[in-house]
């Protein structure tokens, strides 16, 4: 017996990738760009950083973080964004923001507010990080994508939601730069998104993990906009260091915002929330504390959207993507070139369909698109991205 909710989602994109590839031999070695899996390497001194409190392996971490990381945390968004947060109050290290992106969505929703009444909704950009989905279904809430199509400028149009979902919403997620078309929300359209959250008294949820992967100017905050509306007022923003500094694996992420809505979610963390160990938290410190490996890693990832996009020459929809280190193309049918590439070359993308909520036809906005994740080192990256483009051309 499991949860009957659990009906009303696909497996997970990369799952569902498995499974389209299962029966087709990969075409040749070719490099996997379908997770966005950083492979570069975090700087080396952090093993050192690591080893210093080796010691504290030994105990059970502190729920809410280490002062010593809230304090780092608070003042890395205070020289990010100037804003100055409550490192005791506003501030929630994070296992990772997976985990806690899907683990706020049942902290915030009430699934029965008026009992014979429909349920809350959870409004979340379509194409999208599939833990949205996951988190709103299984929190009892009925998810509704919002299309972030090229129609839309790639991001939600925050004007266009009916009326009906936004008066039974209780949480919104918006991701900025988005995952997977690399868009950056500006100070307006965020101030457009606070004012809609504080009217309606709704959640908004700022995903904001690629914020320091941008191609040229740094991507408004969530939290800057909001000193100036009003405060943090139901907004919680969410960032992590696994992109900024190579790190995915140490799995130290944070939330930053309303303190109420902090309070909420470290009361369920302390019940059944994963805790990052106590030496790995004194290495993001040192992380958090150093922006020099960050523009090292943000060059090298420009370089490759630089190469990439040269090879692409405008085909494909193909576009300067504002921050994060996908491409998103317009191929025709996605899934059916993700078959090819692997087929004729054994390179890995994801079809933009897994990374898509389906509407009422089981059509999807991203089912023309495919993502490349451009995570390898440069030159493995170029090799790879001469032959998907060598490959679709073929296939166009
Ligand atoms: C948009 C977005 N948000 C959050 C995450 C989660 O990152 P982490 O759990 O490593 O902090 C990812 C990871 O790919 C992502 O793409």
């Amino acid at each position: 017996m499991v949860n009957a909710r659990l009906d009303a989602l696909h497996e997970f994109a990369f799952a569902r990738l498995a499974r389209l590839l299962a029966d087709v031999p990969p075409g040749g070695d070719g490099a996997d760009l379908s997770i966005g899996d950083p492979k570069g390497a975090p700087p080396a001194w952090l093993i050192d950083r690591i080893a210093e409190r080796a010691d504290a392996f030994r105990g059970y971490p502190p729920p809410q973080g280490t002062p010593e990381l809230r304090q780092a945390i608070a003042a890395w968004l205070e020289q990010r964004y100037a804003v100055r947060l409550d490192a005791e109050r506003e501030v929630l290290p994070v296992a990772g923001t997976k985990e806690a992106l899907h683990l706020v969505a049942s902290v915030m929703i009430d699934p029965v507010p008026v009992p014979g009444r429909p349920p809350p909704t959870v409004l979340m950009p379509n194409p999208l990080y599939q833990v949205y989905l996951g988190a709103a279904v299984m929190a009892g809430a009925e998810p509704v994508p919002l299309p972030a199509t090229a129609d839309t400028g790639f991001l939600p149009d925050l004007d266009a939601i009916p009326a009906e979902a936004l008066g039974r919403c209780q949480l919104c997620y918006l991701c900025s730069p988005s995952n997977p078309q690399g868009t950056a929300a500006d100070a307006a359209y965020w101030a457009r998104a606070l004012e809609l959250a504080r009217r309606h008294g709704f959640v908004l949820v700022a995903d904001e993990c690629y914020s320091e992967i941008y191609h040229a100017e740094p991507p408004k905050g969530a939290l800057q906009v909001a000193a100036g509306t009003g405060g943090l007022d139901r907004l919680v923003v969410f960032n992590s260091l696994s992109k900024r500094s190579n790190a995915a694996g140490l799995r130290v992420g944070f939330m930053a915002g309303d303190p109420a809505l902090i309070a909420a979610t470290l009361k369920v963390r302390r019940y059944g929330g994963a805790t990052i160990p106590v030496p790995l938290q004194h290495a993001a410190v040192a992380l958090l504390e150093d922006e020099a490996h960050v523009e090292a890693i943000r060059a090298d990832y420009t370089a490759k959207i630089d190469d990439g996009l040269a090879r692409l020459n405008g085909r494909y929809g193909a576009f300067r993507p504002a921050g994060g280190f996908f491409l998103w193309l317009d191929v025709g049918d996605g899934e059916a070139v993700a078959r090819e590439l692997w087929a004729r070359a054994g390179i890995k993308v994801v079809p933009g369909r897994y990374l898509s909520a389906e509407a009422a036809d089981g059509r999807t906005p991203g089912d023309a698109y495919i993502r490349l994740a451009l995570v390898h080192d440069r030159a493995t990256t170029a090799t790879a991205l001469d032959a998907v483009v060598h490959h679709l051309d073929r296939l166009s």
